[in-house]
């Protein structure tokens, strides 16, 4: 465990993840904080997050001639500098004023891709407006504002839907009731402030919505011919739902440990995952990555790139664009390393046989 003392640089950059994560605590105000950090119920699911990637360990490769490894990949089309995407996180004004705007803003700095949230504080079309070549994926709720929603999303030039389809309600978050945080709503309101979408409001108001079926997705999406990825998986049976219903990729989650509590932890589901889709589409992680390597965990036991939510959250808060540039560059420099000493030349050679489980 690292122990950061002294949030803010003195040479002015943040060396590692730990001062980043560290200068975002400091920054933020107590009910912003508990809102970042906190999960569901007595959080077992935030902290299995992180224990599943300590039961896992990389394998020592020297000699191979790997010098200088490419961390570069595709994702449905998408050209990533590094697996990695931005996840879809609702309240972005809360961590810092420009939001997902700074957050796409960073990831085309870095040549990554923004997850772009339906409950964030700036609209589809302010981010994609922001940074075209970031704003690739916009995420969205299977409610009645599907159809509307999709409209727009491709209008604004997205490439892919990301669907949530593990919260057609709000976990139980206990830390955040017990905070009795009062935010301006505006802060999840940037797409639906001009046309009001009362399924939206109500989810995050923790109201009974209408929940969808796979069956009325498969329908929706085939409405709108758009590859979609599907939020939230956590067992093989319910992957295999989702490829059913056409998803174009498979997005192993736990929603950060903030819906079910306690649910399995999105690495301990991966391989099982992984083996039931057998690569007929991409699988992709989330939920407890903090380190690069965490990102070869996960990129070794069968994920195709991983989504960063609180990482990039923390990049936000801690200093805006730079922040969240500094966190993918930090996450790219470590990965490198890693593959560097793991003897692994590119992303495609990075398989199960690159780990072991912990002695
Ligand atoms: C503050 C916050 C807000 C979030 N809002 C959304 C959201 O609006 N839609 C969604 O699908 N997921 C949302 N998530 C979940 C993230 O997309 C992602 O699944 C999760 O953060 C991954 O776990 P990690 O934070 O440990 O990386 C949110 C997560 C956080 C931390």
């Amino acid at each position: 465990m690292v122990t950061v003392t002294s949030a803010f640089p003195q040479d002015g950059e943040f060396r590692t993840l730990e001062e980043i994560h560290a200068a975002a605590l400091e920054r933020l105000p107590r009910d912003a904080a508990v809102y970042l950090e906190s999960g569901a119920g007595t959080e077992q699911t935030l902290r299995a997050n992180r224990e599943a990637f300590t039961r896992w360990v990389i394998k020592p490769k020297p000699m191979t001639g790997v010098g200088d490894p490419k961390t570069n990949t595709e994702f449905l089309g998408i050209s990533l500098s590094v697996p990695v995407l931005t996840a879809p996180f609702g309240g972005d004004a809360l961590f810092a004023r420009d939001g997902h705007l700074a957050v796409a803003r960073a990831n085309a700095a870095t040549g990554i891709a923004s997850i772009v949230p339906e409950v964030g504080s700036f609209s589809w079309e302010q981010v994609a407006e922001a940074a075209p070549s970031a704003a690739r994926i916009a995420q969205l709720h299977p409610f009645d504002s599907f159809d509307a929603s999709a409209e727009r999303i491709k209008a604004a030039g997205y490439d892919a839907l990301c669907v949530t389809v593990d919260c057609p309600i709000m976990g139980f978050r206990t830390r955040n009731r017990m905070e009795r945080f009062r935010f301006d709503p505006v802060v999840w309101a940037g797409n639906v402030i001009h046309d009001c979408s009362p399924n939206v409001a109500s989810t995050y108001g923790s109201k009974i919505v209408p929940a969808w079926t796979w069956d009325q997705l498969a329908e929706a999406t085939a409405r709108h011919q758009m590859p979609w990825i599907a939020k939230g998986i956590l067992t093989p049976e319910v992957a295999e739902a989702a490829i059913g219903a056409g998803a174009s990729a498979i997005l192993v989650s736990n929603h950060g440990g903030r819906q079910i509590d306690p649910s399995p932890a999105s690495l301990d589901m991966l391989p099982a995952i992984a083996a039931q889709v057998a690569g007929r589409v991409p699988v992709l992680l989330d939920s407890g990555l903090r380190t690069g390597g965490d990102v070869f965990l996960a990129l070794a036991l069968g994920a195709s790139a991983v989504v960063i939510g609180r990482l990039a959250a923390y990049g936000l808060a801690a200093a805006g664009e730079h922040g969240v540039r500094r966190t993918v560059e930090l996450l790219t420099e470590e990965l490198h390393i890693l593959m560097t000493l793991a003897g692994i030349p590119d992303i495609g050679s990075l398989t199960a046989a690159a780990v072991a489980p912990r002695p």
